[in-house]
This record gives structure tokens, C-alpha cells and sequence, in this order.
């Protein structure tokens, strides 16, 4: 399975899209139209939000019941992807996954704009509130597509409570009843064949000793647990999720891997002790191309924070871990990396504050290490690596105590080192 191990972005559509050549099922089973993963091959960038990345290489993939689905947003991408000659027959819906309706999306923006400097920087693509009324037993699901007169019934049953709250909490417009149904009604005529139980499906992919690839989405920081609440996302995004969203047995994943990037970013509001302060900042983002994929925003970036990667290895039992965008660091005459969290009673520490005022007030502790000049993106072998580079990765690999089995090179599919090969990793 492949986790993000940061706050998300860490390049982990390229990796799965990589593994996904020696996969036979490409499941996702968390978030929705909140992800974004960039995947560049032969030529072609290709941004999926819903949708495995599994797909590019012609695999069966599946959408979990643990995943919010943007039907309008699924749709889109399917038809920009059939536009563009790649196959998505082989792609099934979970009848379980939350669908993430209009008044969701209005919610998710009222609520940050009433927070105001408080607020948690969504994506606004009504990830919170979907999963909110989720919990609170008020959802729609995928499968009520299925069913005309239960669609309409559950449709009107939220609508009269959620525009009570645009209304009068939000002082938003309501959302209209018969318009909204007509267009769910078209929708399910589009999503209908694809929906299945994606469970069963995963199970007997297993039982047949089929590969099964789990595409994590976010990332470990971001976790709704175990991240840096309230500046999370509203699903789990630790490698334990995967079995929940999926609807399989913890006993059925045999291998994690956590994807990190050289350095780190964040979109959105939250701590974040390793940012950069000054110039490095901007020229990270420049060279690394920092931009979100789903909203545009700028990513703030930091450098590498091995305090909170080593929680990510704690919290997914990562066996081994892919570090991306090496690349990017080529430019940089030194590289801070922060080793350990100083707090506010001047201690300090090497594992992540279990507290949120701790680790809103402490500071970052560096070692320094060389950087190196030349660049990396067209070597084929790890031990082609500057010398600089390769202590930059054995000292991740030493503290860490967890072998890094990839090492981006480049956008691009095939710009990656691969230390052990790529098939004994699928
Ligand atoms: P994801 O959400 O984890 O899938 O990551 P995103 O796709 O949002 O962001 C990662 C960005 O980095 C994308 O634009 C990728 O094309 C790019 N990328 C991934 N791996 C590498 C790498 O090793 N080097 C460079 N330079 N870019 C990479
Ligand atoms: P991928 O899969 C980066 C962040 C948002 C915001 C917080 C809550 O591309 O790595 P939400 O809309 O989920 O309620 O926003 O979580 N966030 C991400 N940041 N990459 C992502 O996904 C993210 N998904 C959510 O920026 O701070
Ligand atoms: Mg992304």
C-alpha cells in the first residue's frame, strides 16, 4: 500500500501509477474531489482527483467505500480521460462511498468564510461536511442512485434540514429540490455500471492471488486521528484506513510503503515548525512547482522534518519508503534537516509532541548537510548519485531505521532510482 507521509502532494500518483505496471487492482479508499495527483507519462499530465492512478496503465481499479464521491467531478474526469483514449471501463464504484451533493460544497465555504483567520483552509470541495453527515446518519450514498424513489426521498429528507442551516446560520441561498434530483437522476444513468461491491471484488482479487495496490490520497499529517487537528482532513489517511475504507481485513495488507518528499509543503492553514523562513522558500516552490493541483494555491514549503517522519513511520507501519522530488534539492549550496523539535521548557525531543500546544510552539533543530550541484534527473542508477546526495539519503534511512526502496528523479513515469527494482515492490 502506498501512504503519504507528510501533509499530501508527496508525489504519490507518479509512485502508484510506477507500481501500478506490476499490479492487477488499483483501489483507493479515502477522500474525494480533495485529491490531486499529477502523473506525467509519455508526454502527457494527467491530474486525477477521484479516480485510482492505477487507470493510465489500463488496470482494474476500484473507488472504496470509504472515499466521498463528486459525481459531477467523477464524471468530468472520466470523460476527460476517455477523451484522451485511456480506457475507464475496468473502473468500479463502491455502492457505500458518501456522494458529496451541492449543499456540501456551499457548507464547506460558508463555514471557512464565517472562520474567517481561523479558518482551516479547505479545499472547499465539500470534503468536511460530507463526511460530517456521514457520521451523522444524514448521508446520501452511491447506492441510492440505484433506486429512483429512495433517491428523491433521501434528497428531500437532507434538503429540508441542510437549508435550514444555508439559511439561517449561513445566510446563504437554499438549494432547490426538483433541479437537484433531476440532475442525481442523470448521474446515476452515467455511474450506474460501474457500481458494485468493490469489497467482495477486492477479496476474491486476493483470494485469486491477484496484486492489489491501495492508493492512499493526503497524507499521514492530515490524518482526521492522528494529524495536526483541527488542520486535517475529515478522512483517515494512515495505512490503517486502507482496510476500513476498503472493507477487507488488516491481516490482508503485507507491505507500506510511505511516500516523502525531499523536503516538505503544506497547502492550507496549521502549524508547520520546518518552514522555510526567507528566500530559499520561494525558490523551493519555483523549482519544486509548488502549486496545488485541486485549488492553485501556492504550497508552503519546509525543509525535510524527521520528527514527523518518524512519526508517519510509527503511524503506518511503513516497511520501506519512496522519497520523491530529489531533484529539486540540486540547487542548494546546504541542506537544513530538522532532527529534533525544541519545546517551550528548552527540552528536546526526536518524536512528535502528543500535545497540539507543544508542537505549535516548538522550534525546528537542525544538522546541516552539504548540497550538491549537478544534476540528478537523467541518471539510471543509484550509485550514480553525488556523494552529497547519497548521505542526504542514508541519513534519512539511519535515523529513520527504514530503507528507502525509491528515489524521484524527475516528473516524469520513468525519472526514478529504484534500488531493489520495481517488482519485488508491487
Ligand atoms: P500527490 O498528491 O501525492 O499525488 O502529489 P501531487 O501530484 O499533488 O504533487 C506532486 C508533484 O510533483 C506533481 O506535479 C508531480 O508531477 C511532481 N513529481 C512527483 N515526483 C517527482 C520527482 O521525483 N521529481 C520532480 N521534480 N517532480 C515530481
Ligand atoms: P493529495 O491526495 C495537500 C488539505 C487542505 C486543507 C486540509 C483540509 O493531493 O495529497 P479538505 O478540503 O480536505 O477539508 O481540507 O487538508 N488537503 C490536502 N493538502 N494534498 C492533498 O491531497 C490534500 N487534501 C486535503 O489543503 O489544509
Ligand atoms: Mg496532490
Amino acid at each position: 500500500m502506498i501512504v503519504g507521509a507528510q501533509w499530501g502532494d508527496e508525489g504519490k500518483g507518479k509512485i502508484v501509477d510506477l507500481l501500478a505496471e506490476h499490479s492487477d487492482l488499483v483501489c483507493r479508499y479515502n477522500g474525494g474531489p480533495n485529491a490531486g495527483h499529477t502523473i506525467v507519462a509519455d508526454g502527457e499530465t494527467y491530474k486525477l482527483k477521484h479516480i485510482p492512478s492505477g487507470i493510465l496503465q489500463g488496470k482494474e481499479c476500484v473507488i472504496g467505500a470509504g472515499c466521498v464521491v463528486d459525481p459531477q467531478v467523477l464524471i468530468e474526469e472520466l470523460d476527460d480521460l476517455e477523451s484522451r483514449g485511456i480506457s475507464t471501463e475496468r473502473l468500479r464504484l463502491s455502492g457505500n462511498a458518501h456522494l458529496v451533493m451541492s449543499w456540501h460544497r456551499e457548507i464547506d465555504g460558508a463555514s471557512e468564510r464565517r472562520l474567517g483567520k481561523l479558518q482551516i483552509g479547505t479545499t472547499r470541495r465539500g470534503i468536511g461536511p460530507t463526511y460530517a453527515d456521514k457520521a451523522y446518519r444524514l448521508g446520501i450514498r452511491v447506492q441510492d442512485l440505484l433506486d429512483r424513489k429512495i433517491l428523491r426521498q433521501k434528497i428531500e429528507v437532507a434538503l429540508a434540514e441542510k437549508n435550514v442551516w444555508l439559511e439561517r446560520v449561513y445566510g446563504e441561498e437554499p438549494v432547490e429540490l426538483e433541479g437537484l434530483v433531476e440532475r442525481h437522476e442523470e448521474y446515476a444513468e452515467r455511474l450506474r455500471p460501474m457500481i458494485a461491491d468493490t469489497s467482495l471484488l477486492v477479496d476474491r482479487a486476493l483470494r485469486d492471488g491477484k496484486r492489489v495496490l491501495f492508493d492512499g490520497a493526503h497524507g499521514t499529517l492530515l490524518d482526521l486521528d492522528h494529524g495536526t487537528y483541527p488542520f486535517v482532513t475529515s478522512s483517515p489517511t494512515v495505512a490503517g484506513g486502507a482496510a476500513v475504507g476498503t472493507g477487507i481485513g488488516p491481516t490482508r495488507i503485507d507491505s507500506v510503503i510511505g511516500i516523502a518528499k525531499a523536503y516538505v509543503t503544506r497547502v492550507g492553514e496549521g502549524p508547520f515548525p520546518s518552514e522555510i523562513q526567507g528566500a530559499d522558500q520561494e525558490r523551493l516552490r519555483e523549482l519544486g512547482g509548488e502549486f496545488g493541483t485541486v485549488t492553485g494555491r501556492e504550497r508552503r514549503c519546509g525543509w525535510l522534518d524527521l520528527v514527523a517522519l518518524r512519526y508517519a513511520v510509527r503511524l503506518n507501519g511503513m516497511t520501506s519508503l519512496a522519497l520523491t522530488k530529489l531533484d529539486v534539492l540540486s540547487a542548494f549550496a546546504e541542506l537544513p534537516v530538522c532532527v529534533r523539535y525544541r519545546l517551550r521548557d528548552g527540552s528536546e525531543t526526536e518524536e512528535f509532541p502528543a500535545h497540539q500546544s507543544d508542537f505549535h510552539h516548538c522550534e525546528p533543530v537542525y544538522e546541516t548537510l552539504p548540497g550538491w550541484s549537478e544534476p540528478i534527473h537523467e541518471l539510471t542508477d543509484v550509485s550514480e548519485l553525488p556523494v552529497a546526495a547519497r548521505r542526504y539519503v542514508d541519513l534519512i534511512e539511519e535515523r529513520l531505521e527504514v530503507p528507502v526502496c525509491l528515489i524521484g528523479t524527475g516528473r516524469e513515469r520513468e525519472r526514478v532510482l529504484a534500488p531493489g527494482g520495481l517488482e519485488t515492490l508491487a
